[in-house]
């Protein structure tokens, strides 16, 4: 097929380390890279510095026209640009995680990141990192995997990240805020964190991010 662009999708929950298995996978194929959270985070931080309240989600919706959002690979990671700016640590802050968990509650919202996610489709294919990908956004994607951690695990890799950047947070505190996050992002009723059909799943609390990506490359070498 002239036109075919493979796609694989990681979803997963908040600090499961979908983000970093996707960056280093897009990285080592040459693929593009959707990072959809930092979508919904870019939305929550224009809210904020609109001053617009969360619920006003027509007003969101609106904000994410002209939204022109990159991701950039480098040897340091992601850098995420809006509109050609880095917006990477601003987006990265805690508050932004949870106003993006709360933005993406809204039917109008999703629809309209929707439209912006599928423009990521190009040569010479694509791994898109987030909650809905496999479920909702690409639904034909060639590969599908729900990556995993148990809350401990991920509580513990966010406080370490957070640390090297400066950023002291109480590990208790960060737990309960990614266990309230789940539960928000499992339960909501539009595009509910779930493992797509037929999707592989791994749980990577017990493995390094080299063992894990060794995972994820023996799933999608098994089928391209
Ligand atoms: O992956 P992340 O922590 O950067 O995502 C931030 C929030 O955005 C997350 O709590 C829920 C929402 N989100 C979503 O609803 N659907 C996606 N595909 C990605 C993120």
């Amino acid at each position: 097929m002239a036109n075919y662009i493979p796609i694989v999708t990681i979803d997963g929950p908040t600090c499961s380390g979908k983000g970093t298995i996707s960056r280093l996978l897009a990285r080592d194929l040459d693929w593009n890279l959707l990072d959809s959270g930092a979508l919904y985070r870019i939305l929550a931080l224009r809210a904020k510095e609109n001053s617009i309240l969360p619920d006003d989600y027509e007003s969101i919706s609106y904000l994410t026209k002209g939204l022109n959002a990159r991701f950039i690979l480098d040897r340091e990671g992601e850098c995420v640009l809006l509109n050609n700016q880095d917006v990477t640590s601003k987006i990265r802050q805690e508050d932004c995680g949870i106003l993006a968990s709360k933005l993406a509650q809204f039917k109008e919202v999703r629809e309209a990141l929707h439209v912006i996610q599928r423009s990521f489709i190009l040569p010479p294919g694509l791994v898109a990192d987030g909650r809905d990908m496999g479920t909702i956004v690409f639904p034909e994607a060639l590969i599908k995997i729900f990556l995993e951690a148990n809350t401990e695990v991920r509580a513990v890799r966010r406080h370490k990240q957070l640390k090297e950047k400066g950023i002291n947070v109480s590990l208790p505190d960060l737990s309960r805020e990614i266990s309230e996050r789940d539960i928000a992002d499992r339960n909501r009723s539009l595009s509910p964190l779930k493992p797509a059909d037929g999707s592989y799943y791994l749980d990577s609390s017990d493995l390094t991010v080299s063992q894990t990506l060794e995972k994820v490359k023996e799933f999608v070498e098994n089928i391209i």
